[in-house]
């Protein structure tokens, strides 16, 4: 099997509004295919085309894994495609770098509208998933897909409702991320007599401790508006608790309540001890402050892990970010079949690849994610997986706003949008009144 890179280049050439949300798109048009016909056997739920050896041409799997263990992960699923479906698919690695994924969904917006989709791409579950895709009509329903592979008794039922529209799945979850770790460097802990803080009011006594010696307390690479939204997320998270974040979603919630208040008040606070460069950084740059030791800690998902054992860091420590124990913020990613897809039923094969015990027990590990399936053998896994496995189990699952759970992308773009100008000035009032304002726009907040 050969494997193709592509590189898709941005290049923002408008504004197009799909399914109520505003959508900055562009491409460099490079390698541009013509799909094929809309009949799929996966997309009309006959049988896939038969034995693995019966698949030949090319697959076109787009994301926005680009970096060191990320990439890692996508590379085991494609080691795996020719035995478990065919050496003869030729599959093109289609990314567009960028953490969280920002600019990526502008390019894949431009093509799905051009009628130029890729065979498969990366897609949060939830809103992202369903309110951009699935209700505008771009995607395959897979129930057939799921039936076949008895999917229903492996992926827990909050996870298949939350990939199903009008009682259909739609996309098929390769793992399950956390959003809400604080990630910290032991040494620098360890030469400061210091304890790595489980509350907010620990952290900030802890920041001062650490500001005094030189150290940056807390690493921020915002270059990408997702680390800042998710900083405020998990702040949001700390203070407010499982049952009142998520109401901010349901409506039952006051985003201009006293508790809302508060908590973007610490926000403020944790922003005056992040690295001054903050906005000039990748998320994974960020945390090679933490790895040298500039700064003593910084707060992402755990595909960071994945950045650290990819750059072999032995002194990662980790706990959930302040006020967030026993509150799990989670997302997932996924892969469907877009309408008029190529090589569909080389698709098809991949999206068993992905809801695969192997193929899951091969992605996650290298990825710094659990699986989305029950079954997966947790000695693959290590101790801070291992750990995550447990939380999973027995914490408050709440929906991640920065990777596509919570809001739906409209809603989500104000928020984000109203964190980068508090970013500049700073204002709380102005802040919580624009969440407020973009609650009411996405009526949710009647
Ligand atoms: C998230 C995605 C993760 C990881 C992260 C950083 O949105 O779900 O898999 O890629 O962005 O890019």
């Amino acid at each position: 099997m050969l494997r193709k890179p592509r590189i898709w280049l941005l290049a923002v050439i408008g504004v197009i509004a799909i399914g109520g949300v505003g959508v900055a798109c562009g491409e460099d048009g490079e390698g541009d295919e013509t799909p094929t016909a809309a009949a799929t056997s996966a997309a009309t739920g006959t049988a896939p085309a038969g034995t693995p050896s019966a698949l030949s041409g090319e697959l076109e799997i787009f994301s926005w894994w680009t970096t060191g263990g990320e990439a890692a992960g996508l590379e085991a699923l494609f080691d795996l495609y020719p035995d478990q479906c065919s050496p003869d698919v030729e599959i093109t690695n289609a990314t567009v770098a960028g953490g969280g994924g920002a600019q990526a969904r502008q390019v894949l917006t431009t093509r799905m509208l051009g009628n130029d989709p890729p065979g498969s791409f990366q897609v949060h579950m939830g809103k992202e998933l369903t309110d951009t895709w699935v209700t505008t009509d771009y995607m395959e329903p897979l129930d057939a897909l799921f039936a076949e592979e008895g999917w229903e008794d492996v992926f827990p039922q909050g996870v298949l409702d939350i990939v199903s529209y009008e009682g259909k799945p739609y996309s098929v979850p390769v793992n399950i991320h956390r959003a809400n770790v604080l990630w910290y460097n032991k040494k620098v802990f360890a030469d400061n007599n210091l304890e790595p803080p489980a509350t907010f009011e620990e952290f900030f006594t802890v920041a001062e401790a650490l500001k005094a010696n030189g150290i940056t307390p807390l690493a921020l690479g915002d270059v990408e508006a997702f680390a800042s939204v998710q900083l405020m997320e998990t702040t949001l998270i700390g203070v407010l608790g499982a049952d009142a974040y998520n109401g901010l979603w349901t409506g039952e919630t006051d985003w201009s309540g006293a508790e809302v208040t508060s908590a973007l008040d610490t926000f403020k606070r944790l922003l005056g001890y992040v690295n001054s460069d903050h906005s000039s950084l990748t998320w994974d740059q960020a945390n090679d402050l933490v790895i040298s030791g500039d700064a003593a800690m910084t707060v992402m998902g755990d595909w960071l892990h994945a950045d650290n054992k990819a750059k072999d860091f032995a002194d990662s420590g980790w706990m959930p970010s302040p006020g967030t124990a026993g509150i799990y913020d989670a997302l997932s990613d996924t892969f469907g079949l877009p309408k008029n897809a190529p090589n569909p039923d080389a698709v098809n094969c991949w999206l068993k690849l992905v809801g695969s015990k192997a193929g899951q027990e091969a992605f996650n590990p290298l990825k710094g994610s659990i699986c989305a399936r029950t079954d997966c053998d947790a000695a693959l896994f290590d101790e801070y997986l291992n750990s995550a496995m447990d939380d999973w189990k027995q914490d408050a699952i709440v929906p991640s706003l920065a990777h596509g759970a919570a809001a739906a992308p409209g809603w989500a773009t104000e928020i984000s949008d109203a964190v980068t100008v508090f970013l500049v000035d700073q204002n709380v009032g102005t802040l919580q009144s624009r969440l407020s304002d973009a609650c009411q726009g996405a009526d949710v907040c009647q």
